[in-house]
């Protein structure tokens, strides 16, 4: 390379490295040998093997993915795990009833007989992980298209999950990509498919603070439920059976009561979803300027419509209460992240980072790569967008949407047809999903070019005039905006409910977006992969040049990850720094019967007022509740351990404070700030709240 170049390279890199800094990074555990010097020199005291290790137990073994898409952690030789209350909140919620509503109340199980089954929950401990990347390649060739090299690949990587999944019973294998398609791991789980609910707060305490607070601090959620793994009498995994027994973990987590400094050593191991850490500068312009506002902006009016209504009626706030609480918050998170991007400069370092990669890249044979996206992006703008607002506009048509999905029900006679209709009446209301509509669809109409708007769309503008005018028709005329009509109909009005304005709305917007929206989509996205496969690989020749190598780490993929950083507050804007923990006393500050979200049971009322609150306080006599630290996480880290230097566990990981979001496209350690639960509340609250002292009891209380 020419020395120039070199220079160039070393200088910017060192300014604006995409690559890990400070506390940034979700590393592989099999390479966390690599990582491991550095955790040390930031407090962490044990070693590479006590953290992932195949021949002997090590802290992967009591770390779990919780139904699909949460981490939880085991904590006693019995199999006891913990997870987050949102985790567990459909369990919770499908065992509740008026009788036994465990969401408003808790619930707890007194001894293992009244542990509830969860038909359909799966947990996945990891065996092992391998580099399987040139058996996946085995095979490709230049000579062969993409196209024929992607088949190689894929019946390569059926064969290497099949080979895995016959090794043992309950093994789960998948081959996942890591930096966009350069490398392939291998993951071999057990699977345990019988977990039985132990416990969970009342939503006033394990969802106190509510959408109010979500992505917030100062956070006071004690946002934690427990649950039971089952085994077969061999401690292997076996479906539920009244036969089957407390799983045997390798390693479960002592738990330290001996609570956190700022500044100390925390450590979260657990399954992030995913994560866009090394995009070119054009599709974080997307991001930022585009997708991100546009979708907000969507969901505000929604937000706003759905909220006057909840405030209006009780009723009304429990059935949309649910809903809500899922628009809002990927709509906080976005704001957050648009924010972040832009505060941290994020696409101008970006573009400094791609000019000198540009430069060093002339003569090789990644020349070129930069300009190449670039275009690719440009090209994919336009339907990027109209992915967006096809999702936040004629996709959230509530009616439209049920009406689509239970004509097709009837027409395929599914068996769950009726229930599905009975979820749909009773949480639906027709003059909040009318004037949703009106609201989305009038954005459509203004900021969808023509050439690209349904011709569907286009008649029903002219037919009606305008989208009011449209809605009343369609709400009114739609056959599926009455129960009881709909509860009459059978496979014999099949015409009639494909005919229906409601059925057609969705399903000319679903023909429109297969056809002309999703097939270019797809081919732009397909070249732009191959594109950020060289990309990548680019980046991080690029970076080996100036000896930083070592701080490449895979985007998140639902894959276990080690994310170590400190106890820290931060500072959201000037003048104003936040302290990294809270207390009970915040939520006694926060309490308010009137407002739903800060209601608390009158219990911990009256235990605040008397004092005792047992031996789970702070060096100030309080009741700790959350903390901050630097950790970097994202979706799926919920419910992960935070341990501490020792490898106990400190608390549970449950959130990310909103100015910090931008973290999955850009770590920045000013801002960024995962929030954890404290656990001497979850020991509090099961002590003094639950009464279930059999529970603190089967765990290994670090004092
Ligand atoms: N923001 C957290 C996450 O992304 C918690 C969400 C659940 N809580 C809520 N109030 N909606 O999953
Ligand atoms: N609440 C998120 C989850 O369910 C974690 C928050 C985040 O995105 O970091 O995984």
């Amino acid at each position: 390379m020419k020395l120039k170049n070199l220079i160039i390279c070393c200088t910017i890199m060192a300014a604006a490295s995409p690559i890990a800094r400070a506390d940034e990074g979700m590393w592989l555990p099999s390479l966390i040998a690599n990582r491991i010097d550095d955790m040390h020199s930031k407090g962490f005291r044990l070693d590479a093997k006590d953290i992932y290790n195949i021949n002997e137990a090590s802290l992967k073994d009591a770390v779990v993915l919780f139904g699909g898409g949460c981490t939880g952690e085991i904590v006693s030789a019995e199999g006891l795990l913990l997870t987050n209350h949102h985790c567990g909140y459909s369990y919770i919620q499908s065992h509740s009833s008026v009788e036994h509503d465990y969401l408003r109340d808790g619930f707890w199980a007194m001894n293992r007989s009244e542990e509830l089954p969860n038909p359909g929950l799966k947990v996945r401990i990891l065996e092992r992980m391998d580099n399987v990347t040139s058996a996946v390649l085995k095979g490709c060739s230049d000579e062969l298209s993409a196209e024929e090299n992607g088949k190689v690949t894929s019946e390569n990587i059926k064969a290497i999950v099949k080979e895995a999944e016959a090794a043992g019973k309950g093994l789960k294998a998948t081959v996942e990509s890591m930096y966009y398609g350069n490398q392939y791991f291998l993951f071999i789980y057990k699977e345990y498919s019988d977990i039985r609910m132990v416990g969970a707060p009342p939503s006033s305490i394990g969802k106190f603070g509510g959408d109010t607070d979500n992505w917030v601090w100062p956070r006071h959620t004690g946002d934690f439920s427990m649950f039971r793994i089952y085994a077969d009498k061999d401690n292997n995994p076996a479906e539920y059976s009244i036969d089957n027994v407390p799983y045997q973990p390798k390693k479960y987590f002592k738990i330290a009561a001996t609570g956190i400094q700022e500044g100390d050593f925390t450590f979260i191991y657990g399954f992030p979803g995913s994560t866009l850490e090394y995009i070119h500068s054009s599709e974080v312009d997307y991001i930022q300027n585009i997708g991100d506002p546009s979708k907000i902006h969507l969901r505000t009016l929604r937000l706003n419509i759905i909220k006057r209504y909840m405030d209006s009626s009780q009723k009304i706030r429990i059935q949309y209460s649910s809903k809500y609480a899922s628009i809002s918050n990927a709509w906080k998170k976005w704001q957050g992240e648009e924010m972040g991007l832009r505060k941290n400069k994020t696409s101008d370092r970006k573009r400094k980072e791609e000019a000198a990669f540009s430069a060093w890249a002339e003569g090789t044979e990644y020349q070129g790569i930069c300009d190449k996206l670039a275009a690719l992006y440009k090209e994919l703008e336009p339907y990027a967008f109209m992915t967006d607002y096809y999702n936040e506009t004629a996709r959230s048509i509530e009616l439209a949407s049920f009406a689509n999905r239970y004509t097709s029900m009837i027409e395929e006679g599914s068996p769950d047809a009726s229930s599905t209709l009975e979820k749909f009446y009773k949480d639906w209301q027709k003059e909040i999903d009318k004037e949703c509509f009106m609201a989305v669809m009038e954005e459509f109409r203004k900021n969808v070019q023509e050439n690209f708007q349904p011709d569907y769309f286009k008649s029903m503008i002219s037919e009606y005039g305008d989208v009011s005018a449209w809605a009343e028709s369609l709400f009114s005329s739609s056959l599926f905006a009455c129960e009881s009509s709909v509860k009459g109909m059978d496979i014999n009005s099949l015409q009639i409910m494909k005919s229906d304005p409601a059925v057609v709305f969705a399903r000319s917007f679903q023909q429109w977006y297969n056809t002309g929206i999703l097939p270019q989509a797809r081919r732009i996205k397909a070249e732009i992969r191959a594109a950020y496969k060289d990309y990548m690989r680019g980046q991080m020749e690029y970076a080996k040049v100036c000896g930083k190598s070592n701080d490449f780490y895979p985007d998140a993929n639902l894959t276990l990850r080690v994310a170590y950083g400190h106890v820290e507050g931060y500072s959201p804007a000037d003048g104003v720094y936040y302290t990294p923990s809270s207390t009970l006393k915040g939520i006694i500050e926060k309490d308010n019967p009137e407002i739903f979200d800060y209601n608390i049971p009158q219990i911990l009322r009256d235990i605040y007022a008397s004092g005792d609150f047992g031996s789970w306080t702070d060096a100030n006599g309080q009741v700790p509740v959350c903390f901050l630290a630097t950790n970097h996480t994202t979706g799926g880290n919920s419910g992960s351990p935070v341990i501490n230097a020792e490898g106990n566990l400190i608390g549970i990981n449950f959130d990310r404070v909103w100015e910090g979001t931008m973290s999955d496209i850009a770590f920045d350690p000013d801002r960024c700030r995962n929030i954890s639960l404290d656990i001497r509340y979850v020991l509090f609250t099961l002590e003094k709240i639950a009464g279930a002292p059999h529970l603190i009891e089967e765990m290994t209380i670090i004092r």
